[in-house]
């Protein structure tokens, strides 16, 4: 049976996921709020948490799918920025210690214990609102950013991890605007049919996640599968 590992598993796509995952692979989770394993992401780097967890892991062997569901668009400090003058150190750096962080340590800690013979990814959910080329609107800078940060993340550790995990596809996957706390806000001009169920969701990103081959690595993927530019 294959293993997979869901970081951010409270999450509306992550719960969803967790639950597909476990009708056909071994499911580990990891969150600061279900019965997963419990992250200290108070602390201020959480590096060592994230290690601690990684050891604990490897002790059982190794991965063949981790999905990083961890991300932030609002939360009780933060509110999408619509002009420069609402920038805040504050909120910039929550921005970025959620969204691109805390996701570039999971990478750090998790990747070395993916399957090196078999086929193995790596996806870290992002937005399109993150690709520098498809910005039209402008606004929301906290966010874009740090997933625009967390895109460059991805890529980079792509090029390094292609010389020692040879069967290994590590991308970055937009999952469709998707009903849920996250998105509810700003859903009031989004047509329901673009509007997807959790499950939805979750059905489509494993289905792109699974198809990923190495020649792959280092991309950045439509829920439909389609290439999205940086
Ligand atoms: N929903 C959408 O329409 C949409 C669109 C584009 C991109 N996305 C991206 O898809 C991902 C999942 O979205 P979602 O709708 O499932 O959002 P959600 O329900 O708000 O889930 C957020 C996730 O981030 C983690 N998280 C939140 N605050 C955190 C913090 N302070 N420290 C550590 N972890 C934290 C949560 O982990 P715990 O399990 O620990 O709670 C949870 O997995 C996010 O990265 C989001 O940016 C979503």
């Amino acid at each position: 049976m294959k293993r997979a590992l869901v970081i951010g598993s409270g999450g509306t796509i992550g719960g969803s996921l967790s639950k597909l995952l476990r009708q056909k692979h071994q499911v580990l989770t990891i969150s600061r709020q279900n019965s997963g394993i419990a992250p200290d992401f108070n602390s201020e780097y959480c590096d060592s948490s994230l290690a601690n967890i990684s050891e604990e892991i490897k002790q059982e062997g190794s991965l063949d799918l981790i999905i990083c569901c961890v991300g932030v668009l609002h939360n009780e400090l933060l509110l999408p920025e619509k002009r420069l003058a609402q920038l805040s150190g504050q909120k910039l750096v929550e921005y970025f210690k959620i969204n691109t962080i805390i996701p570039a340590l999971c990478l750090k800690e998790f990747a070395p214990l993916l399957h090196r013979k078999n086929n193995s990814q790596f996806v870290f959910l992002s937005a399109m609102v993150g690709s520098i080329t498809d910005n039209a609107l402008g606004g929301w800078y906290g966010y874009r950013s740090s997933k625009a940060a967390l895109n460059m993340m991805v890529k980079t550790a792509s090029i390094e991890l292609a010389r020692t995990h040879k069967t290994t596809c590590l991308a970055v996957i937009h999952p469709g605007t998707t009903r849920g706390p996250l998105s509810r806000p700003f859903a009031g001009g989004v047509s329901s049919d673009k509007y997807y169920s959790p499950e939805q969701s979750a059905k489509r990103i494993l289905s792109v996640a699974e198809s990923l081959t190495p020649e792959l690595s280092g991309s950045f993927i439509n829920w439909d599968g389609n290439q999205i530019p940086w």
